[in-house]
């Protein structure tokens, strides 16, 4: 497994500290964070990994998956609505960057910061690949002081109908609107160097390897200079890389599920690689490995999600 750099590990954002030092405990909570992999549970999962990866399926099959994609997550939103709502309570303390008080140096002191909610400052933000608005909507709830404004887009139109159609959807405060944000020269209903932040949350997994570049310098255009992409997604050896069975894989460490969406596994590196060939400047790059734990079942499940911060220069 790779290690964060040593750099990012000084600014190491808050994914908990409840670590597992004895083994013996693991039943003791439903969650672990900082999880150490050793030697063996490497090897385990490469072995899994060669296993379920040893051959690539038919690419006039993959075609299929590449052409219909924005088909089968429609499907998906048609089928489940909004009951894969994800708790995004994180959102604030990963990123103070969006809350007025981080921004504006008030006269108060750390302890009333720390308890105060987030209040959204003044910002033009971009979440792609929003769903149903697990994020949008927290955003929204925290943009008390009504200065900021959220973009939101989705290649399904079911996911933005949706985001739509949430009571607390404000037109004044939001826009939603349909968009692959992987096409070449997409038309944004901004214009380019405008965004304070860009949000890609568990979505660039959703798109071809292929595309990932392109996919990244186009957002960076929209950025403001000294703009922020905020990034997190499926880290190498997650849980769900190791779970897919012979058959599905489309390319390497890029993997099909059974309702015809797609998703990659991500390394710090060639995120860094991506994001720096875009010009932004790292601002953190790091893992969090995380032990769940079925206490009922006796299961234990290990995800990995990396989290990555990038400015561009001013
Ligand atoms: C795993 S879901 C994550 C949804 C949301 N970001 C979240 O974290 O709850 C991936 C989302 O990305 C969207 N998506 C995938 N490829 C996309 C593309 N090329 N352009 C825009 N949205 C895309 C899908 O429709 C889906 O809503």
């Amino acid at each position: 497994m790779e290690e964060s750099s040593s750099s990012s590990e000084l600014k190491r954002p808050q994914f908990g500290t409840r670590n597992l030092s004895d083994p013996q405990n693991v039943f003791q909570h439903n969650a672990w964070d900082n999880v150490l992999w050793d030697e063996k549970q490497v090897e385990a999962a490469e072995a899994k990994l060669k296993l379920n990866s040893s051959s690539f399926m038919d690419e006039e099959v993959a075609l299929k998956y590449e052409k219909e994609a924005s088909q089968f997550w429609d499907t998906f939103y048609s089928t489940h609505e909004n009951k894969f709502f994800k708790d995004r309570h994180w959102l604030f303390t990963e990123l103070p960057e969006l809350c007025s008080e981080h921004i504006e140096s008030s006269s108060a002191t750390d302890a009333t910061k720390a308890s105060a909610p987030c209040q959204l400052a003044g910002l033009r933000i971009l979440e792609v690949g929003c769903g149903t608005g697990s994020t949008v909507f927290p955003l929204l709830e925290a943009n008390t002081l009504k200065k900021s404004f959220v973009f939101c887009c989705d290649f399904a139109p079911k996911a933005v109908e949706l985001v739509k159609s949430n009571p607390e959807y404000d037109p004044a405060r939001c826009h939603g609107f349909v968009c692959d944000i992987s096409e070449d020269n997409v038309k944004f209903p901004f214009p380019e160097n405008s965004l304070d932040v860009i949000l890609v949350i568990f979505v660039l997994s959703a798109i071809s390897p292929e595309k990932f570049s392109s996919t990244i310098v186009q957002l960076s255009r929209q950025l403001k200079p000294g703009g922020r992409i905020f990034f997190r997604d499926y880290g190498r050896y997650d849980m769900a890389e190791l779970r897919f069975k012979p058959g599905k894989c489309i390319s390497e460490h890029f993997f099909v599920r059974g309702d015809g969406t797609r998703v990659y596994f991500f390394s710090q590196d060639e995120l860094r690689k991506l994001f720096e060939g875009a010009g932004l400047v790292e601002e953190q790059n790091v893992i969090d490995r995380r032990l769940l734990v079925n206490r009922g079942k006796q299961l234990t499940m290990y995800r990995v999600w990396i989290q990555c911060k990038y400015r561009k220069p001013t």
